[in-house]
C-alpha cells in the first residue's frame, strides 16, 4: 500500500482518536532509540493549557491553527518518533509535507474499535455533542487523508507488539533499500 517513505529520519503515527498513537509510539521510540514527542503536548505545552480547555476556551480552529504551527516546527525535529491529534494530518497540505519530515504510518482500525477506546479514555473534545453517526463521518472522511501515508497497519487485527514489529520490519526493509552512502534512518527508495 501507499508507496515509499520519503524524508528521513523521523516517524510519524497518524490515525483517528483511540488508536493507539501515544502507546504505539512511545514502544516504537523505544525500539528505535529515538525521541519520541506528541503534537497534543507539544501545544499544550505552548499553552499551559490541556487540550480540552483550549477548545473550550478557544474553540476548534484556534486549535487547528495551532495544529498548522506545530507542523511548520516539526521541520526542525529529526530522530524523533511523532504520535499526531487524529484532526493533525487532515488540514491541506499537511500529509504532503509529513511525507517529507520522515516515514508516515497510519494506524488503521475499525470504526468500531476506534469509537470505544476513545470514548472510555476521554477528554476528547470533537466527541463532545456529536452523535456517534456524526463522529463516524468524521473518520470516513478523514481516510483520504491518513491513506496518504507511506504505510498502514492495521490495529484491529494486531496487538501492540505486533504493530511495533511491522513498523519497525517495514522501517528495516526500506533502509536495506537506501543507497549505502546515505546517513539517515530510512530513505525513499530508486
Ligand atoms: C483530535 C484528536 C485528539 C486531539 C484533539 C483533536 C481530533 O488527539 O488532537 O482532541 O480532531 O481527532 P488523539 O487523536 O490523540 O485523540
Amino acid at each position: 500500500m501507499l508507496g515509499r517513505p520519503d524524508g528521513s529520519r523521523n516517524v510519524i503515527l497518524v490515525g483517528f482518536m483511540g488508536a493507539g498513537k501515544s502507546t504505539v509510539g512511545r514502544l516504537l521510540a523505544r525500539r528505535l532509540g529515538l525521541c519520541f514527542v506528541e503534537t497534543d503536548d507539544m501545544i499544550a505545552a505552548q499553552e499551559g493549557k490541556s487540550i480540552p480547555e483550549i477548545f473550550a476556551e478557544r474553540g476548534e480552529a484556534h486549535f487547528r491553527a495551532l495544529e498548522a504551527a506545530v507542523l511548520e516546527a516539526l521541520g526542525e525535529k529529526q530522530g524523533h518518533v511523532v504520535a499526531t491529534g487524529g484532526g493533525f494530518p487532515c488540514q491541506p497540505g499537511a500529509m504532503e509535507r509529513l511525507r517529507t519530515l520522515g516515514t508516515v504510518i497510519w494506524l488503521a482500525a475499525d470504526f468500531d474499535a476506534l469509537y470505544e477506546r476513545a470514548s472510555r479514555l476521554g477528554g476528547r473534545p470533537m466527541l463532545a455533542g456529536r452523535s456517534r453517526e456524526d463522529v463516524a463521518a468524521l473518520y470516513e472522511a478523514r481516510k483520504a487523508f491518513y491513506r496518504q501515508a507511506h504505510l498502514a497497519v492495521d490495529m484491529s487485527r494486531l496487538g501492540v507488539d505486533a504493530a511495533v514489529g511491522r513498523i519497525l520490519r517495514y522501517l528495516r526493509e526500506h533502509e536495506r533499500a537506501r543507497p549505502a552512502n546515505r546517513s539517515a534512518a530510512v530513505r525513499p527508495g530508486p
